[in-house]
């Protein structure tokens, strides 16, 4: 719910649990005045008349404002920085007034001194306790504007010694969570290469002292891939200071007269525990964002066949995968162009004769036959200097004019922001569904963009024209999913998804570290877009020698797919993988539309520990990687059970009937034993003395 108090001009942002204010201050200044637990009366929280601390620290500079703006005593992180043709560099704004649409309030700030308007909008959604904020930026001048910083927005915590949380990796290790202490000085996350990062992703977490139950949890994710940038600052007055959004680094943004910029959103919110935060933002993801069907347990041949496939191949691949359960297969790289190694293909989307000499077909229909859907890979922001098309239109590669443009994975970026080559890719994509029964595209981008054109607002148009592609070709073809990979998990973000359906996670299928990547994933992900894959031993990144149970029960965390050689696979695995996947199919919604939590087993050995919880079905997945001296069991304290609800508990051919609170106090008993042990323990409620 939102309120406002027109006399006071005090805005208050309600959801089930939390509050967000603030209000217009007698220099005119939007000051945010309280973000966290619910207060009824927000009108309690008033403004303190703020007096400049010493010539040093201006009014402006000690304000805490939801967007400060570049220009006069201001010298701290500002939201916006706009350059005007006469060179003036300040902005000045002034309270305008506001509107309100159902769950939608949107600040109206104008320049005193130029027809340059600033609308703030924050939307509320109330069950899920989160907001979207968000500016759009308007030249109402006649004059051209070029913005030199737009960031979506400021936050402010009234706290300090607060923790900072993100991931860090690169290619094959992406996703690894680390937290560090916020102290003065500022800690900046970012990504300056344009299609994806693998290094930081795009949000941020501040806590104190939180675990995953309770303590105070504040987060913000952008929904954009791509070049973004989050700076979090304990300020000398003594409050911390987060803001987010697109990157200043090599960005401008010309606006002509008449014409506005609309910043990313940020999806935030203040949660009591990270269990919390990460069931908000998964609801939210799901209900808001995600399709509700189930996804489908998919075969892809990448790690199997690499480039070489072939149309009979890929159809005893696709037999097998249908008799082992698969619902999808996936055709992935090298069925197109001259495509048998990194060097060449990319760009020419016809099919390769000698590979499928009948067209891609007659896979497909065996595919279908087998009761399966088809999904296919492209790489459709590339092209490969040996390829047809870059002979055709080499200006149509990201460039300067004097300087050769460098190539990595042997291929070039396409400037997709050119009319022209988006509508290339566009009716690439357009032809192959069109003359395909194709269900599932995995749209790849392995390499950062460089020699970025001499227009510096490319970094950010680009990912606007990949947006927009995938718009377009789901206006005309609806059903069709899109996945999003970027050389595995590097485009994993809130702007993904909310064009495409699934996030390969990463490239680094070792089921031992993938733990780590699903764990760190989940803070902030939802559960039902984490492509998981059981592939073969040694795994090829990592050399490791993983049992198929505990690889399968690593994958089944997500959505399940298959990505070994299931031709070369014993009768003894065979039965394995029917009944691995079998038992997915099963408890496929549990997992992927339960509330996730990570637990914390007590034990002298390093168990890993998560459980779903859907309606009145739950499951807890156990790891043991290695067993170590003492050789102990794990006591498990689950969650998110009803306390006086009798649930049935099914591991280890043991079936124990206990209660809610037993289950969640005193917990449950396990040993694993050896080394990558590993199970799933089902619990399904009984009875209910609620019920009764
Ligand atoms: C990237 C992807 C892989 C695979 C290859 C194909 O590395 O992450 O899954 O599709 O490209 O070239």
């Amino acid at each position: 719910m939102i309120y406002v108090n027109e006399s006071k001009q005090h805005f208050s942002l309600q959801t089930a649990n939390t509050s967000y204010v603030f209000c217009v201050d007698g220099e005119g200044l939007l000051r945010h005045l309280y973000w966290g637990s619910k207060i009824e009366n927000t009108e309690e929280l008033e403004y303190e008349v703020l007096c400049e601390v010493s010539t040093n620290d201006p009014v402006h500079e000690i304000t805490p404002e939801e967007f400060p703006v570049y220009g006069g005593l201001l010298y701290k992180q500002h939201c916006l920085k706009a350059k005007f043709q006469n060179g003036d560099r300040g902005i000045f704004y002034q309270y305008e007034g506001y509107t309100q649409e159902q769950n939608t309030l949107t600040i109206h700030l104008k320049d005193k001194y130029r027809n340059l308007l600033i609308d703030l909008e924050y939307k509320c959604f109330e069950e899920y306790d989160l907001l979207e904020r968000k500016v759009t930026i308007t030249n109402n001048t006649d004059e051209t504007i070029t913005l030199e910083q737009l960031q979506t927005g400021q936050f402010h915590i009234k706290k300090t010694g607060l923790k900072f949380s993100n991931v860090h990796g690169h290619w094959g290790a992406e996703q690894n969570r680390f937290e560090q202490e916020v102290s003065y000085g500022k800690i900046l996350i970012e990504c300056r290469r344009g299609i994806s990062t693998h290094n930081h992703n795009p949000y941020f977490i501040l806590h104190d002292s939180a675990n995953e139950d309770a303590g105070d949890v504040y987060f913000g994710a952008l929904r954009m891939s791509g070049n973004f940038r989050g700076v979090i600052e304990q300020t000398p007055y003594g409050e911390t200071l987060v803001q987010l959004g697109l990157n200043s680094h090599d960005f401008n943004a010309i606006l002509k007269p008449s014409e506005k910029m609309e910043s990313p959103s940020i999806i935030c919110g203040y949660s009591n525990g990270f269990a919390a935060m990460s069931h908000n933002l998964h609801s939210y993801a799901r209900k808001t964002i995600m399709k509700p069907t189930r996804k489908m347990v998919l075969y892809n041949s990448w790690e199997a066949t690499e480039f070489k496939v072939t149309c009979d191949h890929q159809i005893e691949l696709a037999k097998k995968a249908a008799k082992l359960g698969a619902e999808l297969f996936v055709l992935d790289d090298g069925w197109f162009g001259q495509r048998d190694s990194i060097e060449n293909g990319l760009g020419d989307w016809y099919i390769n004769e000698e590979k499928f000499p009948n067209g891609l077909n007659p896979l497909i229909d065996v595919v279908k036959e087998n009761g399966m859907k088809f999904g296919i890979w492209i790489e459709p922001e590339m092209v490969n200097p040996l390829s047809d098309l870059y002979k055709q239109h080499p200006e149509w590669i990201y460039h300067f004019d004097k300087v050769i443009s460098d190539t990595s994975r042997g291929q070039y970026v396409l400037n997709i922001t050119l009319p022209e080559v988006k509508s290339y890719i566009l009716n690439m994509i357009e032809d192959l569904l069109t003359k395909h029964d194709i269900a599932y595209i995995k749209w790849d981008a392995n390499r950062p963009i460089s020699q970025s054109s001499s227009d510096k607002q490319i970094w950010h148009n680009h990912i606007l024209a990949v947006y927009d592609i995938v718009a377009k070709a789901k206006e005309k073809f609806p059903d069709v999913i899109f996945e999003a990979c970027a050389s595995g998990g590097g485009r994993i973000d809130y702007g993904a998804l909310t064009y495409f359906d699934d996030f390969w996670t990463s490239d680094n299928t070792d089921a031992f570290d993938r733990l780590t990547i699903q764990e760190s994933y989940s803070y902030i992900y939802p559960i039902k877009a984490m492509r998981a894959w059981v592939t073969d031993c040694p795994n090829f990144l990592s050399k490791r020698y993983i049992p198929l149970r505990f690889r399968f029960h690593s994958a089944m965390m997500g959505t399940l797919g298959i990505g070994s050689n299931i031709l070369k696979i014993s009768e003894e695995e065979e039965t394995i993988y029917k009944d691995m996947i079998a038992q997915y199919k099963e408890i496929a919604h549990i997992v992927q539309e339960g509330d996730f939590y990570r637990l914390k087993p007590i034990s002298q050995n390093k168990y890993y520990a998560y459980q779903y919880v859907f309606e009145n079905e739950s499951l807890l997945y156990v790891f043991l990687p290695q067993t170590l001296i003492g050789h102990n069991k794990a006591r498990i304290l689950l969650k998110g059970l009803s306390p006086k609800t009798t649930y049935k508990v099914s591991y280890q051919d043991v079936v124990i009937e206990k209660s809610g609170e037993y289950l969640m106090n005193f917990g449950i008993q396990i040993l694993l034993s050896g080394d990558y042990a590993s199970e799933i323990v089902k619990i399904n409620a009984v009875y209910s003395i609620e019920n009764n």
